[in-house]
C-alpha cells in the first residue's frame, strides 16, 4: 500500500524550492496584438518583445530561478509572411551579437533547442558560439527554443529509439518513458515547474508537450512586450498557489 508521503515523480519533474520554481518555461506571445494597439507594425512588437526578453532574464536571475525556457520561434513559424520571418531572425542575430557578452558576464549558460539543420548556416554558427562561450557557467541555464516543436523532438527521439532497435541494440520492449526521455534535446535537465503564457492564450502550442507533463500552467492576460518582472513574480505567486501532486497525494508546492 502507498503511504501519503510517496510522490511518483517523472524525471525530476518537481523543484525542490517551496518558494521560486526551479525551471520556468515561457511562451512569449502577444506581440503582433501589443503592435497592432498601437497602430505600430508587427516588427514593433518583437522589438519590444526582445526588451521584455532582457528584463525578464534579469528579474529571473535576480530571483534565483535556475533555468528559464523560452519560446523564441517555432516550427510552425515558418508559416508567417516571409517578411516577419526575416524579421523574427534578424531579431535573433541582433540579441546573439549584442546580449551575449552580456550574458556570459552575468554568468549565464546559453543552451539551444529545437532543430538546427535547416537553419541558415550563420544562424547556426551563432547558437553554436552562445552555447560555446557560456558552456562553463553556472547560474542561470537560458534555454532557447528556436525552431523548435514538440512533436518533432519527440519525432526525433523515437528515430534514434527506432534506430537502436533496427541496429539490434535495442529491443521494443525496452522502450520505456524513460528511455525515450534520454533522448529529448536536453535528456538531463528537470521538467518546467511551471509554463507561463502570454496574451490571455489558454494553450501550449506544440512547446515542450513531453516535458509539460506535470508542469502548472500559468496564463497571463498581458502581451509579452509589457512583460516585466512584476509580471514574472505575479505568475510565481500564481504557481505557488498551486497544488501538485504528480498523481501523488501529497501537494509539492504551496504556500
Ligand atoms: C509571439 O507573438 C511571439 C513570437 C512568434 C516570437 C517571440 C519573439 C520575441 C519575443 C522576440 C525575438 C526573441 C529572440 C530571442 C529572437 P505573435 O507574433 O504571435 O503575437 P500575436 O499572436 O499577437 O500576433
Amino acid at each position: 500500500m502507498s503511504s501519503t508521503t510517496e510522490i511518483t515523480q517523472p524525471r525530476a519533474a518537481a523543484s525542490d524550492s517551496f518558494d521560486i520554481p526551479r525551471h520556468v518555461a515561457i511562451i512569449m506571445d502577444g506581440n503582433g496584438r501589443w503592435a497592432a494597439a498601437r497602430g505600430l507594425p508587427r516588427v514593433e512588437g518583437h522589438r519590444r518583445g526582445v526588451e521584455a526578453l532582457r528584463k525578464t532574464v534579469r528579474a529571473a536571475r535576480e530571483l534565483g530561478i535556475a533555468i528559464l525556457t523560452i519560446f523564441s520561434f517555432s516550427s510552425e513559424n515558418w508559416s508567417r509572411p516571409q517578411s516577419e520571418i526575416r524579421d523574427l531572425l534578424g531579431l535573433l542575430r541582433r540579441f546573439i551579437r549584442n546580449d551575449l557578452a552580456d550574458l556570459h558576464n552575468s554568468n549565464v549558460r546559453v543552451r539551444i533547442i529545437g532543430e538546427r539543420d535547416d537553419l541558415a548556416r550563420d544562424i547556426q554558427l551563432l547558437l553554436q558560439e552562445a552555447e560555446d562561450l557560456t558552456r562553463n557557467n553556472n547560474g542561470l541555464t537560458l534555454i532557447v527554443a528556436f525552431n523548435y516543436g514538440a512533436r518533432q523532438e519527440i519525432a526525433r527521439a523515437a528515430r534514434r529509439l527506432a534506430l537502436d532497435v533496427a541496429g539490434g541494440r535495442l529491443a521494443p520492449k525496452d522502450i520505456t518513458p524513460e528511455l525515450l526521455a534520454q533522448q529529448l534535446d536536453l535528456p538531463e535537465l528537470p521538467d518546467p515547474d511551471v509554463i507561463i503564457r502570454t496574451s490571455g492564450e489558454q494553450r501550449l502550442s506544440n512547446f515542450l508537450l513531453w516535458q509539460a507533463a506535470y508542469s502548472e500552467l500559468v496564463f497571463v492576460p498581458i502581451n509579452w512586450p509589457d512583460f516585466d518582472r512584476a509580471a514574472l513574480e505575479g505568475a510565481i505567486a500564481e504557481y505557488r498557489r498551486r497544488e501538485r501532486r504528480f498523481g501523488g497525494l501529497i501537494a509539492q508546492t504551496g504556500s
